[in-house]
């Protein structure tokens, strides 16, 4: 990922990001960092980039033209593809979040714009800006603090940044919750011995342990982010009476990927940002047209499970029934036993593998899966033998084995191996299966899946979106 900061300080960006992991990703060609030297672009003799406000007021303005033209140099050069998301860094903007900066890493280069003395010209913001964006609520002497901020969060999610990947994935603010304490050797100091859960080898008490005190810290130093996950779980342990129905809903709020937009009971609307879809539960075409009252306004992919109200969906909302799925549900706690040993990341050199083989391969969702890791391979002998991975809203599926390899039981073992992945996230073990493929809904089945009474039901309206 390549991002280009423009400022008056370049090296200041230099030097910041000349250490430790960011220095590594560089080395490693991971991430580039080209500071822009604003100045350089100015048309004043002097070499000013500044000038009072009109209307008065204390301080110094950024002018527009050094802007523009340091931000034009950037869409002109070559290997720049446009238009480039440009992010102003900015007491005034959004705030930065875990969820931004996931966001932001799946850009492959990004322009980031630092102010410094009162700000900049109104009209070259217009102009050039895509987001505005704010570290927290204090104003610093320039953007460019804010900007390395930004550079390091987004860089520690592109995979291969961090040695080990597992870092990444269970950290603070997974969920809305800050993340345990830890602890490591020796098992006393200062007369303080590390919590007797830690040491057991009991991965389950470990889990609720670490569960537990994440929960108690985010009740005392953030009460916000405790409200949000609270309402989350509340409405999860509702949807639970329906599990096998309500299973995508409860998963994903569990989890923490979707957010509640309205509720009456049972009957929920959510979203999922990260897949795009919006997702509903209900049983009754009252409670559904209640639900659809909430819709946010940007939307093109629904999930829900009655059937009705996809006469409501086609007819009023003008869209189309991409695919009826019978949903599959792993309704307990314990693992899966994984009878191939050897399953691992699918790596990236055999995306053209997964998208030759894969029924639905739309390459750049298949690109986009690996680079999350979501996508697993099953080896034999060296070789990829098949593949199975979690789609973007969180359920299993993916699967393909080489006809070669049948008799081996990878299939099964795939599936198996992605709902002990399931469960160790936190939530409940799912696939939508077509109605019409009764073999892997057999398959399922033998693993100890249950079959929901009510089928699922994928919409979209314009752009698609993910669809399995
Ligand atoms: N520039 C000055 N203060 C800032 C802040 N808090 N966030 C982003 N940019 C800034």
């Amino acid at each position: 990922m390549v991002f280009h900061v423009l400022t008056l300080f370049p090296e200041m960006i230099r030097n910041g990001c000349d250490n430790s992991i960011l220095k590594r990703a560089m080395a490693n060609g991971l991430i580039e960092v080209h500071p822009v030297d604003i100045r350089q672009f100015t048309q004043d003799r002097h070499g000013k980039v500044d000038d009072y406000p009109y209307g008065g007021g204390a301080g110094m303005l950024m002018q527009a033209q050094p802007v523009f033209d340091a931000w034009r140099s950037l869409q002109d050069a070559e290997g720049v593809k446009k238009p480039v998301r440009t992010v102003y860094v900015t007491p005034q903007g959004k705030p930065f979040t875990q969820s931004l900066a996931q966001e932001l890493s799946e850009e492959e280069e990004l322009i980031l714009l630092c102010g410094h003395y009162e700000g900049i010209d109104e009209r070259v913001l217009e102009e050039v800006v895509t987001d505005r964006v704010s570290i927290g609520d204090y104003v610093l002497t320039g953007g460019e603090l804010p900007a390395m901020v930004m550079i390091d969060a987004v860089s520690r999610l592109i995979p291969g940044v961090l040695n080990n990947e597992e870092s990444a994935e269970t950290e603070s603010f997974d969920n809305d919750l800050l993340e345990y304490p830890q602890y490591s050797r020796p098992e006393e100091w200062h007369g303080r011995r590390v919590p007797e859960e830690l040491l057991s080898g009991d991965h389950k008490r470990i889990r609720n342990w670490r569960l537990e005190r994440a929960k108690e810290r985010t009740r005392e130093f953030r009460p916000d982010l405790y409200e949000k996950y609270a309402a989350r779980q509340e409405i999860a342990e509702i949807l639970l009476g329906h599990k096998k129905e309500n299973a995508y809903m409860i998963d994903n709020l569990q989890r923490g990927v979707a957010e509640i937009l309205y509720t009456a009971g049972d009957q929920v609307i959510a979203s999922n940002p990260g897949a795009g879809v919006i997702e509903l539960c209900c049983d009754s075409t009252e409670a559904g047209r209640e639900l659809l009252a909430h819709l946010p306004e940007d939307w093109h992919l629904i999930l829900h499970n009655f059937e009705p109200l996809n006469e409501i969906l086609t007819k009023e909302y003008g869209m189309e029934v991409h695919a009826s799925c019978y949903q599959s549900v792993y309704t307990q706690r314990v693992s899966l036993p994984v009878a191939h040993k050897d399953i691992r990341r699918f790596p990236m050199e055999a995306l053209p593998y997964a998208v030759e083989n894969y029924e639905n391969g739309d390459e750049n969702y298949l690109r986009q899966r690996i680079q999350k890791g979501e996508l697993f391979a099953a080896y034999v002998d060296g070789e990829i033998a098949g593949f199975a991975g979690m789609h973007d809203d969180g359920s299993l599926g993916i699967l393909y084995v080489d006809p070669k390899f049948r008799r081996l039981k990878l299939g099964s073992s795939l599936a198996s191996y992605l709902v002990n992945k399931a469960l160790e996230r936190g939530g409940i073990p799912y696939a939508h299966i077509r109605e019409n493929n009764i073999a892997s809904l057999k398959m399922q089945e033998k693993m100890g899946l249950y079959t929901g009474a009510k089928k699922v039901f994928w919409l979209c309206r314009g752009k698609s979106g993910q669809m399995k």
